[in-house]
């Protein structure tokens, strides 16, 4: 397998600000591996995306991707190599119509005619969004919009794909739609997949997850190992679940309940286990 991304002592400061956005940021990930980031608001999330494939430029230390060391002279390929969605379904379009938009990425890179409309018909079908082809993409709902820039990533032929906060601001319905998307992507074209989030049941999928705290890595672990931390997930920033709030409401009054994250189905299997044995 191998690793697809390796990040050593990665240093990164915006012009003009007065503090690093990240400091020492080291860490590996293996082909077809699901990694989630999570951290509060202004840990460095968005701009670790970005050193990640050439959008901003390491300060110091390095960042290899694909086999690539990025530089001056790599950053176009790592940057066709690593697709990132971002929050805001409204701020991706370029396209008139759902196929112009998909089209884009492919027509600046000099793809082909024939290679181009062979590309975007087999990614809106990937994503399942064939039929909207001729639409206008501001008419999507905010799932199908995801999806729709999802599939100008995939017409890339990308290794990785970040989705950052890319469902947060996606109804649950929404949410779904988008995740089983990447995750059946994923198995077909063997993507790694990070993905940046707030939410818990979508961390819960990765295999790892790093947790970033003022531009550090403050742990990188399993998803038990990390919802292990309880509601202190709130300040690592994920927002915690009803059925963690209910667990700890329940410890205070005195209820035994185990320590590991439960989702709201496990929360109910083992409250009835409690009731039966009352
Ligand atoms: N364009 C920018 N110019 C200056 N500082 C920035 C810029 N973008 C982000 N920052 C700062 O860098 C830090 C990390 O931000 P960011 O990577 O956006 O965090 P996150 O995605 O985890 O919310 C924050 O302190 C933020 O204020
Ligand atoms: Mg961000």
């Amino acid at each position: 397998m191998g690793n697809v991304i390796r990040v050593q002592h990665l240093n990164y400061t915006y012009p003009e600000a007065k503090h690093q956005a990240l400091t020492d940021v080291s860490f590996d990930v293996a082909k077809g591996e699901w990694l989630a980031i999570i951290g509060h608001n202004g840990s460095g999330k968005s701009t670790l995306a970005k050193n990640l494939n050439g959008l901003l430029a390491p300060e110091s230390g390095t960042v290899e991707v694909a086999g690539m060391t990025l530089s001056e002279e790599t950053v176009w390929d790592i940057r066709a190599k690593v697709g990132i969605v971002f929050q805001n379904p409204d701020n991706q379009f370029v396209g008139a119509t759902v196929a112009d938009d998909v089209a884009f990425g492919l027509e600046n890179r000099g793809v082909p005619r024939d290679e181009m409309v062979k590309r975007v018909d087999e990614s809106l079908e990937r994503v399942g969004m064939t039929a909207f082809a001729d639409r206008e993409p501001a008419r999507l709902s905010g799932g199908q919009k995801q999806r729709v820039a999802i599939a100008g990533i995939i017409a890339q032929r990308p290794e990785i794909i970040i989705l950052d906060e890319s469902t947060s601001m996606l109804d649950p319905a929404g949410r779904q739609e988008v995740l089983g998307v990447i995750r059946e992507l994923k198995d077909e074209l063997n993507l790694t997949v990070l993905s940046i989030t707030h939410d818990i049941d979508e961390a819960a999928v990765a295999h790892r997850i790093i947790l970033l705290n003022d531009g550090k890595i403050n742990e990188i672990g399993t998803p038990s190992d990390i919802f292990a931390h309880g509601t202190d997930l709130l300040r690592l920033g994920l927002d915690v679940p009803y059925s963690e709030k209910l667990k700890d409401a329940l410890i205070q009054r005195g209820v035994a309940m185990p320590k590991a994250y439960l989702d709201n189905e496990r929360l109910v299997d083992y409250l009835w286990t409690l009731h039966s044995t009352m």
